[in-house]
């Protein structure tokens, strides 16, 4: 079948995981989590690699890595994305990703903007920092990590605002993009928000 992207851009912990996932479920369509490509690179720099290097180097099985899920690495993730090198290197491997046969969901932050900007839909999910800090903490303390609320809070506005000041590919709704805004919706609310947006661009 011919290709169909659909892009899902939006800030850390706005929801854009559970939805990907959900909505790649279903049209049956590959789904890639592009902040797991700049963890990766976080993660190394955080075993003191070079990161650009790291990022030309890449390998799939980088991306199994036992905690890149942690703050920590979220946190180098955001610092070696402003790199426009680090960028560079993951680009083709996005794209090519995006025009696979059968269909492709990309979720991160420059997904409809410069990855994918012909992506047939594209979302653009969000939420307050309340809500996303207190979704990322019940996540967070769930797995056991010792971290407090606050923590999490100031933890996802750095990142946010690392992302949205940088000069390479900088967090913004493409001006294309449906904004869905989960604040006030449960996670069914949204998955159904998303997939009916998407719909009326089939
Ligand atoms: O989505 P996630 O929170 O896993 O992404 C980690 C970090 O990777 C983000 O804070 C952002 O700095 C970076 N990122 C990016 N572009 C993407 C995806 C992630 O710059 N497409």
């Amino acid at each position: 079948s011919t290709p169909f992207t659909i892009a899902i851009d939006g800030p850390a912990a706005a929801g854009k995981g559970t939805i990907s996932k959900a909505v790649a479920a279903h049209f049956g369509f590959a789904h890639l989590d592009t902040g797991l490509l700049y963890r990766a690179v976080g993660a190394k720099l955080l075993l003191g690699m070079e990161p650009i290097e790291a990022a030309q180097r890449l390998t799939a099985e980088d991306l199994q890595t036992y905690g890149l899920r942690s703050p920590e690495v979220a946190q180098a993730a955001s610092k070696v994305a402003v790199i426009a090198e680090v960028r560079a290197a993951l680009l083709d491997f996005q794209r090519s990703f995006a025009r696979r046969a059968g269909g492709a969901v990309l979720d991160g932050r420059d997904i409809g903007t410069v990855i994918c900007p012909e992506a047939e839909a594209k979302l653009f999910v969000t939420a307050s920092a309340e809500v996303r800090a207190d979704r990322r903490f019940a996540e967070l303390s769930a797995q056991g990590a010792a971290i407090s609320r606050a923590q999490v809070l100031a933890d996802v506005k750095e990142r946010d605002a690392r992302d949205r000041n940088r000069a390479e590919a900088p967090l913004l709704p493409a001006d294309d993009a449906v904004e869905i805004d989960t604040s006030d919706m449960s996670i069914e609310a949204a998955i159904a928000a998303a997939i009916a947006a998407i719909e009326a661009r089939r």
